[in-house]
């Protein structure tokens, strides 16, 4: 009965002043009450950003990462994986063809791949921008001079996962990494006026709710324009601990808290919760987010973007999954957005 109290009072809190210390954030990570919480971040949801959603097409342009992220099957040390790269060229024609289906954000993502240097990046950038169609890196740590380059040359946003705010699992699992870098990344990124993207994994090995707590304490401080969480999957060809265990409402969990702290920003229903949930995606724009990330890559390299197993899309197509998840979207009563979708601060 008093927990009851104490998760009315916390969730209240959280819906009417988009504000919780830690210790309240952990309580809302740890309550069985998912159903409410759930029922919340909708609410938020609506009220703020409202019913449309953001398209957001993800071209995978190279799977080489010079990386060694021990849950990551494009590790470097991944030796079984067969490696591939698009030519810049080709990556500016398949972004001609994703405008085309409609998207008016592309995201380019890759492991961090050397092969792409500043001036292959920001010729690609350039080329892109005559779309008219807005742009988000996603290629991993880079310097600030490099950031600055690609901001010059018109990217919007910038997508850089923390992953884990938690330094002794930072360290045990991106060995040659730092959180401290990882961090002036993203400070660096917000300076040059990029919308930034970020977020985590939940369910590392290791990782506890309280750290998760700290996690989205980190990223309301930011603030991030973007949160993007997933659940973590074990891929047998990495180091990784393989525990048991599906993290699928510990994300969405995760998901709607920041909602209920963010209630503007943008949240994407993420690929990994439907590799995880046939409904995943769905389920997820039910519960804060009102972001998808549908999958623009050809349907050749799909199967080797394997970051963890299960994957879904691998089979099809770019023109098939933009209207699958079109008929998805309809289905909930949702909209697709018309606009490029930029984060709207109100608050
Ligand atoms: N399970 C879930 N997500 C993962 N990522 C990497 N490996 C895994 C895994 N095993 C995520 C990271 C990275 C994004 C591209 O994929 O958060 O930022
Ligand atoms: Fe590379 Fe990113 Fe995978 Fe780490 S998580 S190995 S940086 S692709
Ligand atoms: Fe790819 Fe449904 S979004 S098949």
């Amino acid at each position: 009965m008093r927990d009851d109290k104490e998760f009315e009072y916390i969730l209240n809190k959280a819906v009417q002043s988009h504000t919780l210390d830690e210790k309240e954030i952990l309580y809302l990570l740890e309550t069985k009450n998912n159903k409410q919480l759930f029922e919340q971040a909708d609410k938020t949801r609506k009220k703020y950003v409202g019913d449309e959603v953001h398209l957001r097409a993800l071209i995978e342009f190279s799977n080489y990462c010079r990386q060694n992220c021990v849950y990551c099957g494009l590790r470097r040390d991944n030796s079984q994986l067969t490696r591939y790269r698009i030519e810049p060229n080709d990556i500016i024609e398949l972004a001609k063809k994703t405008k085309n289906y409609g998207y008016k954000t592309i995201v380019l993502q890759s492991g961090e791949d050397p092969y792409y240097t500043v001036e292959k990046i920001t010729k690609i950038i350039s080329e892109i921008k005559y779309l008219d169609i807005a742009l988000t890196l996603s290629i991993g740590e880079k310097t600030f001079k490099e950031y600055k380059a690609y901001r010059d040359a018109g990217a919007d946003r910038y997508l850089l996962r923390i992953e884990t705010t938690d330094e002794f699992l930072y360290n045990k699992l991106d060995p040659a990494m730092s959180l401290k870098n990882r961090m002036q990344c993203i400070e660096d990124i917000k300076q040059l006026g990029y919308e930034v993207g970020s977020g985590i994994i939940a369910g590392l090995p290791g990782q506890t709710l309280k750290s998760i707590a700290r996690d989205i304490a980190y990223l309301k401080s930011i603030p991030v324009d973007m949160a993007g969480i997933g659940p973590f999957i074990y891929h047998p060809n990495t180091p990784a601990e393989n525990i048991k265990g599906n993290f699928f409402e510990l994300s969405l969990k995760v998901m709607a808290v920041l909602r209920l702290l963010m209630p503007d920003i943008n949240i994407p229903a993420t690929t990994a919760m439907e590799t995880l949930n046939p409904q995943g995606r769905l389920i997820a724009l039910q519960s804060g987010a009102n972001v998808v990330m549908p999958n623009a890559t050809e349907t050749i390299y799909r199967k080797y973007y394997e970051i963890y197993p299960g994957k879904i899309c691998l089979g099809d197509s770019p023109a098939h999954c933009r209207f699958c998840i079109e008929n998805k979207i309809q289905s909930i009563n949702r909209y697709i957005s018309k606009g490029k979708g930029f984060h709207i601060r109100q608050n």
